[in-house]
Formats: C-alpha cells, sequence, structure tokens
C-alpha cells in the first residue's frame, strides 16, 4: 500500500507524473527529499479569531509537530472549519455534520499515514471524531483543554454554568448592570474549552475513556505547560502510529469501549448532548447505541465527579484530584478495564498509573457518591414514544415527580416573545413547553431547551420549574428540564399536539413524559395538523441537504446517508 507522500495521488492518468508534480509544489515549501520521504502524520488546524476556546491551538500544533518530528516521521498541518458555540448561527449543531464532512474528506484527500486531531469547543471533537471512524486512519486526538477558573468577589466562576446563574441573577434585578459588565469580563479568563461539566468537558472525558486520546488529556487547564507536553507525547504517538499502521479507529471504537463512555457520562454528571454525540460516533463505527442502555447503566452507576452543574467544583480541580485515570480507578468493575488505547496498552495500565491525592474529594469512591445513581435518565410515554432525556443530577428533587398545566410557546421566536410578559398566565407549577426546535423544526435542535424561568416568577424567588421541549440544553445547564424528545413536533411527533392548559405528568421514577388528554381529544387534533401543509424545504445549499437528511436525536442527529449501512 503507498504510504507518505506516494498515498492518494491526484489523477492525471500517470501516477509517476502525479507524483512528480506534488513533489515539485511541495519543494516550493522548502522540504528536502529525506522529509517529504519520511511517514507522514496530518494535524487539523482549527484556530480562528471566532473560536476563543481553540486560542491555544497554535502552541499544541507547534508541539504536536515537535513530537512528530523527535520520532522521525513529518507533521503537515491542515486546515479545517471550527465551531464556536457562540458565534454559530442559527446553532452550532447545525454545523457539527458539516465540520464532521470536511475533516473526513480532508483526511481522505491528502497523503498522511495518521492524523492528529485538535478540537474542543462543543461541537468539534465529536465532528473529528465522527470523520475519523468514518474513515478508519490512526487517530490521536488532543484536546485543547478547559479554561482556568474566573474570581469575583470571593466566588469562583465558571463559564457557563456561572454565566446562567448570574444571568438570571441580572434578569430578576438581584444584580445590576454594572456587576453584571464586571462579571462578564470574568466568567472566561483563559483560552480553553467551558471550565465546567459541559458539552466539551464531557467529550473530552469521553474521547479519553475511548481510549482515543493519551491519559489526563481531557483535564489539563489549557494554559498548563503540561499540556503543551501533552500535545508534544501525542505527536510521538502519532508518528508511531504512521509507521506501524494501527490502531486505527475501529481497533478501539469497540462495543466495550462504548460501554465504558456511557458508564463515565454517568458517573461525571455529564452534557445531555453527549449522547447524542456519542450515539453518532458509535453508528459510525457500527455499534448500535440504544437509550435504554444508557438509562439502564444509569441506574447502576452512581455520580461520582462533584463538578458543576450538578456539583461545586471545576474541571482543573478534577485534573488535580486525579482526573479521568482516577475516575475509572474508583469505577472499577464498572467498566471493562481491557479496552485498548491508542497509546499502546490498555485501560488497567492508564488506571495502575492513576495518581494518588491524599484528601481529594473531588472524585469519590462509589462508598461515598454524589448522587446513587448515574446523571441521565431516559423518559418515555405518550409525549415521547421515541425517548427524551432528563439530567437528573442537575434538576430539583421536588420536581422529578410533577403534574402540572402546559404553558405552550410554538418556537424561540414565540417564546422569546412572550416568556417575560407581565400579562403571560403562568405559575411555578406550571409546565413550560417549547417546540419546533428539534433537529429539523428550528433547524439544527438547537441550545433552547432552558427555558427562561418567566421574570415575574424570578422575582418571586421561582428557581426552577419543569420545562420540556424537543430541543438539546447547554450542558453547563441546570434545572428540571426534559430534552430531546422525540419525534420532535416539525415531524408530526406528539408534542404538536399540546396545548396551553393541558396537563402534563413527569414520573422521572416510572421513566415516563405524560400528556393526560383523552386519546379521542388527540386523535382530533392530529386529524387537524394533518391538513396543515409542510413547511417548505430551503431553496438550496447545506440547509436543504441538512433538512432532508438530518436523523433524529436518537440516532445521534447525523445525516442519514453517512451512517454506514
Ligand atoms: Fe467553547 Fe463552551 S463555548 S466549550
Amino acid at each position: 500500500m503507498a504510504r507518505g507522500l506516494r498515498k492518494g495521488l491526484t489523477s492525471y492518468g500517470d501516477d509517476g507524473f502525479a507524483l512528480f508534480l506534488r513533489k515539485a509544489f511541495i519543494k516550493a515549501m522548502g522540504y528536502s527529499d529525506d522529509a517529504l520521504d519520511r511517514p507522514i502524520v496530518g494535524i487539523t488546524n482549527t484556530y480562528s479569531d471566532y473560536n476563543p476556546c481553540h486560542g491555544n491551538a497554535p502552541q499544541l500544533i507547534e508541539a504536536v509537530k515537535r513530537g512528530v518530528m523527535l520520532a522521525g516521521a513529518m507533521p503537515m498541518v491542515f486546515p479545517t472549519i471550527s465551531i464556536h458555540e457562540s458565534f454559530a448561527h442559527p446553532t452550532s449543531m447545525f454545523l457539527r455534520n458539516l465540520m464532521a464532512m470536511d475533516t473526513e474528506e480532508m483526511i481522505r484527500a491528502q497523503p498522511m499515514d495518521a492524523v492528529v486531531v485538535i478540537g474542543g469547543c462543543d461541537k468539534t471533537l465529536p465532528a473529528q471524531i465522527m470523520a475519523a471512524a468514518s474513515v478508519d486512519l490512526p487517530t490521536v486526538v488532543v484536546p485543547v483543554g478547559p479554561m482556568v477558573v474566573g474570581h469575583h468577589r470571593g466566588e469562583v466562576l465558571g463559564a457557563c454554568t456561572d454565566c446562567r446563574r448570574l444571568w438570571s441573577a441580572h434578569r430578576a434585578g438581584e444584580i445590576d448592570e454594572v456587576e453584571i459588565d464586571t462579571v462578564n469580563g470574568r466568567l472566561a479568563p483563559s483560552v480553553g474549552t467551558c471550565m465546567v461539566m459541559g458539552t466539551a468537558s464531557t467529550m473530552a472525558c469521553i474521547t479519553e475513556t475511548l481510549g482515543l486520546s493519551l491519559p489526563m488529556s481531557a483535564s489539563i487547564p489549557a494554559p498548563h505547560a503540561e499540556r503543551v507536553r501533552l500535545a508534544e507525547q501525542s505527536g510521538k504517538v502519532a508518528a508511531r502510529l504512521a509507521v506501524e499502521g494501527g490502531p486505527k479507529p475501529s481497533a478501539l471504537l469497540t462495543p466495550a469501549a462504548f460501554h465504558n463512555a456511557l458508564v463515565v457520562m454517568q458517573a461525571i454528571g455529564g452534557s445531555t448532548n453527549g449522547i447524542i454525540h456519542l450515539t453518532a460516533i458509535a453508528n459510525r463505527a457500527g455499534v448500535r447505541l440504544e437509550l435504554e442502555t444508557l438509562d439502564a447503566i444509569g441506574r447502576d452507576v452512581p455520580v461520582l465527579v462533584d463538578l458543576k452543574p450538578s456539583g461545586a467544583h471545576y474541571m482543573e480541580h478534577f485534573h488535580h484530584a486525579g482526573g479521568v485515570p482516577k475516575l475509572l480507578k474508583q469505577l472499577g468493575d464498572l467498566v471493562d478495564l481491557d479496552a485498548p488505547t491508542v497509546g499502546g496498552g490498555t485501560l488497567r495500565e492508564v488506571v495502575a498509573n492513576a495518581e494518588e491525592v491524599p484528601g481529594q474529594d473531588v472524585i469519590r469512591p462509589r462508598s461515598h457518591p454524589i448522587k446513587a445513581q448515574g446523571s441521565m435518565v431516559v423518559l418515555r410515554g405518550n409525549l415521547a414514544p421515541g425517548g427524551a432525556v432528563l439530567k437528573q443530577a442537575a434538576a430539583s428533587d421536588r420536581l422529578l415527580q410533577h403534574t402540572g398545566r402546559a404553558v405552550v410557546f410554538d418556537s424561540v421566536a414565540d417564546m422569546a416573545a412572550r416568556i417575560d410578559d407581565p400579562d403571560l398566565d403562568v405559575t411555578a407549577d406550571d409546565v413550560l413547553v417549547l417546540r419546533n426546535t428539534g433537529p429539523k423544526g428550528a433547524p439544527g435542535m438547537p441550545e433552547a431547551g432552558y427555558l427562561p424561568i418567566p421574570k415575574k416568577l424570578g422575582r418571586q424567588g421561582v428557581k426552577d420549574m419543569v420545562r420540556i421541549s424537543d430541543a438539546r440544553m447547554s450542558g453547563t445547564a441546570f434545572g428540571t428540564i426534559v430534552l430531546h424528545i422525540t419525534p420532535e413536533s416539525a415531524v408530526g411527533g406528539p408534542l404538536a399536539l399540546v396545548e396551553s392548559g393541558d396537563m402534563i405528568r413527569l414520573d422521572v421514577e416510572g421513566r415516563r413524559i405524560d400528556l393526560l388528554v383523552a386519546e379521542d381529544e388527540l386523535a382530533r387534533r392530529r386529524a387537524i395538523l394533518a391538513d396543515v401543509p409542510e413547511r417548505p424545504l430551503p431553496e438550496r445549499g447545506y440547509a436543504r441537504l441538512f433538512q432532508q437528511t438530518v436523523l433524529q436525536a436518537d440516532e445521534g442527529c447525523d445525516f442519514d446517508f453517512m451512517v454506514p449501512r
């Protein structure tokens, strides 16, 4: 098989000429024949002025290159799409599959024997790993790492759990304009990803658990020198993979690895987004993840990591307590330690090298968990025949069994227009319902599931209400919030039938979410809806492709044609 620069020659009908031409052009960059004869390690560059989470990417790229060259191979950096949560319209999830396609095709198109993907902001690691699973070229993942914490008036702050908490306090009139402006400059005090257990941290922990990145790669803070050394070491590993030809992602992304990832997702109090991304990655790897498996694992796996939004600490504290290796050690027989890792060996060696940190209480033993059961539960019922998820660890215990009156919003725009209306008929016991916010409905399934508490209730001290939607929610958010209701309302899911004033019952113990309306009445509403003309498809381009082919949340929101048959 062709290696290095000889791989994937451009089609001119004359391979000798194609190589001659390729070398002629690349020599314009000053490369020698010696360099061009080496195995090649591609390195993705997702640095972007629009992506502050990846602000340290240039330094990590240099370190990876150093590691590759120290090991005798040839690094080649290439750009791909970069996505930041706050700079993606209409929502970053709309672009995840585009980034996965871009990354996949650039790895396929360009000559490389292994690849290092550097990412971190929420959708980037999922997109890169989806691509890696599809290409199945030896891959090392280097997360950019979490930010360090901020401080304000003696309080530790973190993006973006505290962004939401303090903004809610501002909305409720507890924090004035001057102070909220000061806080704005302190919530994200360094480059790197959000330092709570949001989606970025969840996916970094999952990546490490899947064996795709080196030990401690999820937790070393982005600005720390240790992360740069990890990048250098990752470069060395990638160079070895380039020579040896593996392990490939297909050797790592096994059913046992995905089981471990689900266990860790529950034990860290992970983001609900993680289940969508992990499902998409598993599908690419030919492994089917069922929502019920996540729920069943959650019944056995306690929450052991004490991080916001479910707990008290931040990613740097998780790191100093021993990170993922220590967590895997605490989980013991709940994880399959025979799962292989990209660095060589198995998780058993990773666990054997886990650091013992006297007195740390961020990563608890199973005998002293944060919560006895896992963070996420899966709900079914007549409102969610295809499933829905709720982050139990971030919910209010008193609302886990709750029946309330529906207050329905038809879209994000409708919610934004009416939620703070002083005349809105709403009480703290009601259930806020948001629809048309699923994969096709919004489109892109925005993180709109964290419906704000109506201002007039916030001012009365109401901090949480039951909220349900077909949207996603930021992993950094908290509340009694039912998400990913499937099928979504835009494709005729039962959420479309709810009317304000209906009663809705949330029964977390029984794993159900139900609309308490008689079946004949629901049939009448269904008949009315059937006569409503379908929304027209976008006329052209990526939006049209997205609308036509995106799968529902329980299938990972990938494009239907990207999943292997
Ligand atoms: Fe990038 Fe939170 S905005 S990880």
